[in-house]
């Protein structure tokens, strides 16, 4: 359709009907009106405001979607159809790790990958939009949603937010109906919640937002991402959903979104609660004015912008351009000539869950998990008499909180996948307790009995998956006491032990990590439907691990928040001597995380030399080249992701102590080196300065390459920057 024809059509709708396009119900609305019954009355919905609501959120299977779209159109006056929406956020039924282990693989080839197939699954069962990806920075695990996000760093984050959009949307959205329109997420800053809990506050500067939270949405929306949704936090005291600054000034103005802005669900009427609007009306009027155009489950527009608008209270205009907003959303789907798009009863079967995807994700699981400790013990020899113990050992529940369509009962175990490699007679297998709750003596006898049998021990600890995602704060990061308390009986009888995690957030893990029994341990994240098999190709040595931290685990939670880029402070700790009591430190802890930003072992070695720069003195018209030579010095073929900081050595605001400005994920022979080759130029050296502007300093930048942001083992050297 042509936009003078969309034009049209809105002419033609009545003012209920423009209403109801805002508006977005969830599946049981559609398919399930019976269990929906009391709510609707309760809610204040009839059932032609049903039939004529713009979104639905959370109907996928390629028949339901035709049948409901089917049935929606029979009744809606002109036509109009229906967009179908969901949370896809790493994977459909093919479910790949978590967004935090993708964001540790720092592979964007491989993260579009991921988001293709997980829109292909999607639209061939119907889904038109997923509202991913969720590209909120993330500094403190204590928050359970970091699970969701690529990290704490501002560009590798937008790197990956772009690789997602890429993926999910193709080049022509309107004609590749295997494609699924992305939703950015949750904007703005919801990754920064006071303390780690769900739904706090954000306060933070508007400086200091423009530096580190925004860069992710705006990548997004810069790679074309069709939808952004409002945050449930407040950005300067003034709920993002209601937010006029934010959205109309900053991301309407400034970024020239001219797509869908949706409210998270329920936030419209949150404001009421927030303290910022007296009922839902005043709700409703302060969204709109905001420039949502989408409300998620709540009512507020739809019970009270017609009076509004009677009153004069709002401008009538505001609803015309959310409506013709929604309906370039449909038109860009191609919906209006192709109201069912890529449902296909006949493509879903072939291709949901099909081998090839699942050979996808389990590729993704082995870049993402990481290796944080080795003594040498792993890989396992096969020969090794093992024994797998913990609550991990043969769980199924390693898909992650976020995986609506995901079957964990289709999910591959680590005692699935050691299987392959381990005769039944060297594998002996024992739970000894649950994840949160201990095991009877006789379980926990058993799982002693295997370990006194076995040359090495497996312990497989974690969370839950329901541990981690939305509403799932812990103020306590180590793993359950339970699990904890089983490590110390085992580590009684002195073999070695190999801690592999399945979890949401980086956990306290100081513990193992400083024990001398505790040989390797291995971050497996929740690695989804394949992750059994990745994570036994890696401790068994069929795939070397590559991946490195994008997030960084703290010694303990009172260092949270910690995170490998944080401004200098006028008493810094380096270069002080250690019994210096006035800079800025713990008494008992370092200053910098147990696994910082950036690290990750291998199963062979790398070395860094022959740190060299093109010029000591780079003008603005310049670009300054890089170059380091890295070489395999191990006997195994290996990828490491060797990393470009930089830091701004005097500027007009305090600068971080280093700033990722690049990495290059490369493979090595052993043996064989390579000359690594960035490029910096003034775009890489501009921050948001004081008057909010985004420039350049002139002066000393130092430049640091090496295998982690941990300043050992970064080679070092410096250029300055004249104008
Ligand atoms: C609430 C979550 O915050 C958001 O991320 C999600 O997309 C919506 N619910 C819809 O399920």
């Amino acid at each position: 359709m042509r936009a003078v024809e969309l034009q049209d059509l809105l002419a033609k709708m009545t003012r209920q009907e423009k209403i109801n396009q805002l508006l977005q119900l969830a599946a049981g609305f559609y398919i399930d009106l019976d269990a929906v019954t009391g709510p609707i009355e309760e809610m204040g919905l009839t059932e032609e405001m049903i039939d004529n609501a713009g979104t639905v959120l959370g109907i996928s299977g390629a028949a339901d979607v035709i049948q409901t779209q089917k049935k929606y159109l029979a009744k809606n006056r002109l036509g109009i159809p229906l967009i179908f929406m969901a949370d896809v956020i790493h994977g459909y039924k093919t479910i790949f790790p978590i967004p935090l282990a993708l964001g540790s693989s720092w592979n964007t080839a491989l993260a579009e990958e991921t988001a293709r197939i997980s829109a292909l699954e999607s639209a061939v069962s119907g889904l038109h939009v997923t509202f991913s990806p969720m590209v909120d920075l993330v500094r403190d695990p204590r928050w359970g949603r970091v699970m969701e996000s690529t990290g704490e760093d501002a560009f590798l984050n937008a790197e990956l937010a772009k690789a997602f959009v890429r993926g999910y949307q193709g080049t022509d959205l309107t004609l590749d109906v295997e494609r699924v329109a992305a939703c950015v997420k949750h904007f703005a800053a919801y990754g920064a919640p006071v303390a780690g809990r769900e739904y706090n506050t954000v306060n933070m500067s508007e400086r200091q937002l423009r530096e580190a939270y925004l860069p992710g949405y705006q990548a997004a929306l810069n790679e074309g991402a069709k939808l952004v949704m409002t945050a449930f936090n407040t950005v300067d005291g003034v709920p993002a959903t209601a937010n006029q600054w934010l959205m109309r000034d900053l991301l309407r103005k400034e970024w020239n979104f001219d797509g869908v802005l949706i409210s998270d669900w329920g936030a419209v009427k949150e404001l009421v609660p927030h303290g910022v609007a007296s009922d839902e009306k005043e709700a409703a009027i302060l969204a709109l004015k905001a420039g949502v155009d989408i409300e998620m489950m709540t009512m507020c527009y739809l019970n009270h912008l017609e009076d509004a608008l009677e009153a004069g209270e709002i401008a009538e205009n505001l609803v015309d351009e959310a409506v013709l907003r929604i309906l370039n959303l449909k038109n860009d789907l191609g919906l209006f000539e192709n109201p069912y798009r890529g449902a296909d009863v006949q493509r879903e079967q072939e291709l949901v869950l099909s081998d090839a995807h699942r050979e996808s994700a389990r590729k993704a699981a082995e870049e993402s998990i990481v290796l944080l400790k080795n003594s040498g013990i792993l890989p396992l020899a096969s020969q090794q008499k093992i024994a797998l113990i913990g609550p991990g050992a043969e769980s199924k529940d390693i898909l992650g909180a976020w995986s609506w369509q995901g079957e964990s009962e289709k999910a591959i175990s680590l005692a699935e996948g050691l299987r392959k490699y381990v005769p039944v007679e060297q594998l002996m297998i024992a739970k000894g307790c649950e994840v949160l709750t201990a095991g009877s003596q006789t379980e926990v006898a058993e799982a002693l009995e295997i370990a006194e049998a076995a040359d090495v021990i497996i312990l497989a600890l974690g969370e839950n998956s329901d541990m981690s995602g939305e509403a799932a704060s812990r103020s306590d990061i180590h793993l359950p006491q339970v699990q904890l308390d089983l490590f110390k009986q085992l580590k009684k009888l002195g073999k070695p032990i190999v801690v592999t995690l399945f979890n949401g957030r980086p956990l306290d893990i100081s513990e193992l990590s400083q024990s001398t029994e505790v040989a390797a341990i291995v971050e497996a994240w929740f690695p989804g439907t394949e992750g059994g098999n990745a994570l036994a190709n890696i401790l068994m040595g069929a795939i070397n691990p590559s991946a490195k931290l994008s997030m960084s685990f703290p010694y303990n939670v009172g260092q949270v928040p910690v995170y490998y880029n944080p401004d200098n402070t006028g008493r810094p700790e380096v270069g002080r001597s250690a019994d210096e009591k006035y800079v800025s430190k713990y008494l008992d802890i370092p200053n910098e995380a147990l696994y910082p930003f950036g690290f990750g072992l291998s199963y062979t070695s790398f070395s860094y030399s022959d740190l060299q720069i093109s010029t000591t003195k780079l003008t603005p018209s310049e670009t300054l080249k890089i170059h380091v030579t890295v070489k395999n010095t191990g006997n195994i073929i290996g990828k490491e992701i060797v990393q470009l900081y930089i830091r701004d050595v005097v500027g007009e605001v305090v600068r971080p102590v280093k700033e990722l400005k690049g990495y290059q994920k490369i493979e090595l022979a052993a043996n064989e080196e390579q000359v690594i080759t960035f490029t910096l130029s003034e775009n890489e050296l501009c921050y948001v300065h004081q008057d909010l502007s985004f420039k350049s300093d002139t002066g000393e930048f130092h430049v640091m390459v090496g295998p982690s942001s941990h300043d050992d083992g970064l080679l070092k050297t410096s250029f300055t920057f004249i104008n």
